[in-house]
């Protein structure tokens, strides 16, 4: 029985380790249920103390323990294994058995679908074999696997192949065992440390680098599933090409490998030279993958990819540095995916993410810098801040600093810290360094929890323009005073008379109240935060006319869409008892305007006309009531079917035969056909039930599928259920598109949708132990399903709260990153705050793991 501890720990308590591990030995006897784990490390005392020493250990047996070859006594208890030992070199080894088969958690060594596989990252490291799992210890691993040879013709580790070999078992049962050996020359953390061990297909191709090194590359699918790996292949070679262009960094070993797999928590895992992939990041082709599908896999492959330079040849000093490694290999992935596509349109969803789920998380009470202070569960800590806000905060860097200046830094920051486990303070030291410049207020941006708030506020003279900004952050404790952030604000001056381009340029605003004055001798309207230049809250009140003039003359495109959203929140914001007709005419208006310009390129004009999600308009209020939010939407969506259904039904007869491919012309026009779909859909017209239909079965792609499906859940749960019908019958087995299907389900408006779900979680394709089945069916409801969730009778919150507790004892990582729409109770209404505090206080009296323990004790505290 292994006891959990739910201390919580500290970065100000950090320690460099008592010993050091330069070579590590594992040895592997893989079986369902007693899979046996021999280590034999080389130990090495830090420094002249004299303490004993104490392992992580969350192994289900500890077996033996030998130092020097002599077996010696040891004690398990909270998580750590403590043996008695002055020597300052020893060889230590361990013992252990671990249970993969039964392991719903994902964490550590795991068999699914036939599939040992390995999950380390963050501290699961230690449920595999006792060790200092930590980032700051990097070893020499060299890992043998004995497998049967015929389950698992596949057996795979870290590095390079050096040997392999048969033995019979000793066993009466004669049967062979293959045994494999690798070694990763480069020493790693625990953390990347990874197996896996099965039989699948396997697509290879190779990468010639720019000192003309050629490195296999091999990925390997389910049996079966060949013909879908080709754009994660081809993905992952314009990765390697993209790293050396942009940033000089080159593969270093002679092989890299990457496996999908169908059970896992995340998207994918940096493991050196042996990345594990959630199948969905992976297996693509037309008739069943979406263009937002192709688009992630481009995405995830070049964020594992990235990670060989920044995360695994320099890693972390401890976990509250996470961001040294996440914001800044994101940072590097969006620039890839811009490069690939389209810059605005990255920048557009990033904001998305930004201003729904990252402002939420860093106002409610899980809400912590991105480099966090305290952790109770470290998976707790793989967060939008972490990740997205930690993003922003290297782009921030980057705009201060230029290309070229980051580039030095980036540079700089190699030379100085390659090998080593590092502190996103040495990383901003680097950048600072290699430009001459100091970034010290800079670094405020990595202590303070909190989305900042930009006030503005501005007056026109006959000669100038006189802009006054003011920040502030959700207060802290007393002793903690903010302190005001540095915060680049991209701008420029539009000409009122005729949208000329008059001045465009960046501000940098780092007090707490500063005037920046720009000359003019016309009236000028000002656009700000050009390309969402920083991650902050604008208060800011523009008028109608304003924003769209914004929207019609601005040179950014962030802009003028994000013009559109407020011309959008305007009306919901201000929604009342007197709504003016004129300005919901005018929001009309500008949509017919962009609706008929045929100026626009297509991917924009279908940003411009996306109707703004239901979270993204309830983040931008203090006191969330999602019934008013709904009502209204709902209410500007059908006025504008009503004046706009002739051209907006003619926009779509004519976006027929698009070709098919992930080709950047193709998507924007699949897109636009999608968004005006969805506006379609709102109206009750046959003829729109009839063109639903047609697109279903008239196209020969997913995206044009899985578009006919959420247009037809929004029109009438009969035609959903007609193209579900089929789509089943055309897809069995396809758990990747059942995904989509239960996904469209979940998010059926009506009170129906929980019989439907029942139903579908009844499918033969459907298991509660796989994440993905999880996320797509009952997420897609928490997350998606503003009008079901949110509904007075609170009967959403008690469903999420039922599901929690189920899923809390199978797999407490998925659980925990589920709790979140409940987390924010604080910010809504009366009624349904005190529903949802309800069901927090009913979960925090269960026995919960520390994953939901750190959460529902803190949404309560
Ligand atoms: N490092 C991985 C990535 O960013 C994610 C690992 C997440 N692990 C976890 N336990 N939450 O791609
Ligand atoms: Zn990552």
């Amino acid at each position: 029985m292994i006891v959990m501890t739910t201390e919580a720990k500290y970065l100000k308590d950090y320690q460099t380790p008592d010993f050091f591990i330069p070579e590590t030995e594992l040895f592997f006897n893989l079986d369902d249920e007693h899979t046996l784990v021999r280590s034999k490390l080389q130990m090495k005392r830090n420094g002249e103390h004299t303490r004993g020493l104490v392992l992580d250990c969350q192994v289900k047996q500890v077996l033996r323990v030998l130092i020097n070859g002599n077996q010696t006594d040891f004690n398990v208890e909270q998580e750590q294994l403590k043996i008695d030992v002055d020597l300052a070199e020893f060889e230590l080894e361990i013992e252990v058995t671990v249970d993969p088969i039964n392991n719903t958690a994902l964490e550590g060594l795991y068999k699914s679908a036939g599939v040992f596989c390995t999950q380390c990252e963050a501290e699961s490291f230690r449920r595999i074999t006792p060790y200092l799992d930590r980032p700051d210890v990097l070893s020499v691993f060299t890992v043998t696997i004995f497998a049967d040879a015929e389950l698992y013709p596949h057996m795979l580790s870290n590095g390079n192949l050096i040997d392999s070999g048969l033995v019979t078992e000793d066993d009466d049962s004669n049967k062979q065992l293959r045994w494999v050996k690798w070694r990763d020359p480069h020493p790693k953390p625990s953390y990347l440390f990874a197996l896996v061990a099965g039989d699948f297909d396997l697509l290879t191709d190779t990468f010639v680098t720019q000192s003309g090194r050629t490195v296999d590359l091999e990925l390997f699918v389910d049996k079966g599933n060949l013909h879908l790996g080709h754009h994660a292949m081809a993905s992952l070679v314009k990765s390697m090409a993209w790293d050396e262009q942009r940033y000089g960094l080159e593969y270093d070993l002679d092989k890299y490998m990457v496996v999908a797999v169908d059970f896992f928590n995340m998207g994918a895992m940096e493991n050196k030279g042996l990345n594990v992939f959630n199948s969905k990041y992976v297996l693509a082709d037309l008739n069943t993958a979406t263009d937002i599908d192709y688009h992630g896999i481009e995405a995830v492959i070049g964020h594992e990819y990235f990670h060989n330079w920044t995360g695994n040849r320099v890693t972390c000093r401890d976990w509250f540095q996470l961001s040294l490694k996440e914001g800044l290999t994101v940072f590097r992935d969006q620039q890839f995916s811009a490069d690939m596509g389209s810059e605005v349109i990255e920048r557009i969803s990033h904001a998305n993410v930004m201003r729904t789920m990252q402002f939420a998380e860093d106002s409610g009470p899980m809400a912590h810098p991105i480099r966090p202070e305290k952790v109770i569960e470290m998976n707790n800590f793989y967060t939008v801040t972490v990740y997205d806000k930690g993003a922003e905060v290297i782009r921030m860097m980057h705009s201060l600093l230029g290309e070229s200046g980051f580039r030095a830094g980036m540079d700089l920051y190699f030379k100085r810290h390659d090998g080593n486990a590092v502190t996103c303070d040495d990383f901003v030291s680097a950048m600072a360094d290699a430009n001459n410049k100091d970034l010290t207020q800079f670094q405020n941006w990595y202590s303070q929890a909190g989305t900042p708030s930009v006030v503005v506020s501005e007056k026109q003279t006959d000669t100038a323009l006189e802009l006054t900004l003011s920040q502030s952050l959700p207060t802290r404790p007393a002793a903690e005073q903010n302190k005001p952030l540095v915060i680049p604000v991209k701008y420029e001056l539009l000409a009122n008379s005729d949208g000329r381009s008059l001045e465009r340029g960046t501000v940098i605003f780092d007090k707490t109240e500063q005037m920046f004055t720009f000359n003019c001798s016309e009236p000028v309207t000002l656009v700000l935060f050009e390309n969402f230049s920083a991650p902050v809250k604008v208060q800011r009140t523009l008028t109608q006319e304003q924003l769209i003039h914004i929207v019609k003359y601005a040179s950014d495109a962030f802009c003028r869409w994000d013009s559109m959203q407020s011309l959008w929140l305007q009306q919901i914001n201000g929604a009342s008892d007197t709504i003016l007709d004129k300005s919901r005419q005018g929001l009309i208006e500008v949509i017919e305007y962009v609706l008929n310009n045929d100026d626009i390129e297509t991917s924009i004009k279908a940003e411009l006309l996306t109707i703004p999600s239901y979270t993204s308009i309830a983040e931008t209020f203090d006191v969330i009531n999602p019934s008013h939010i709904l009502k209204v939407k709902a209410e500007i969506t059908q006025q504008i079917i009503e004046s706009l259904f002739e051209t907006i039904n003619a926009l779509v007869q004519n976006l027929t035969n698009i070709e098919d491919g992930y080709i950047q012309s193709s998507v924007a026009q699949r897109r636009l056909k999608h968004i005006l779909l969805t506006y379609l859909s709102h109206s009750k017209n046959s003829d729109v039930e009839r063109l639903i239909r047609q697109v279903y079965l008239d196209s020969t792609n997913m995206t044009e599928k899985v578009s006919a499906l959420e247009s037809a859940r929004v029109y009438s749960v009969a035609l959903l259920d007609d193209l579900l019908k089929d789509m089943d019958t055309q897809f069995t087995d396809n758990v990747l598109v059942f995904d989509k299907m239960t996904s469209a389900v979940a998010r059926i408006p009506h009170a129906e949708v929980y019989g439907k779900m029942a139903l579908w979680a009844e499918h033969k394709l459907f298991s509660d132990k796989n994440p993905n089945r999880v996320r797509s069916l009952f997420g897609a409801f928490i997350m998606n399903n503003p009008e079901q969730f949110h509904d007075e009778s609170g009967k959403g919150y008690q469903f999420l709260a039922d599901f929690l507790k189920k899923m809390d004892k199978l797999n407490p990582q998925l659980a925990s990153r589920m709790i979140s729409p409940l987390l924010s109770w604080q910010r809504y209404e009366p009624a349904r705050k005190d529903l949802m505090k309800q069901q927090l206080t009913q979960l925090s009296k269960l026995e919960l793991s520390k994953d939901l323990y750190e959460k529902v004790s803190s949404a309560l505290g």
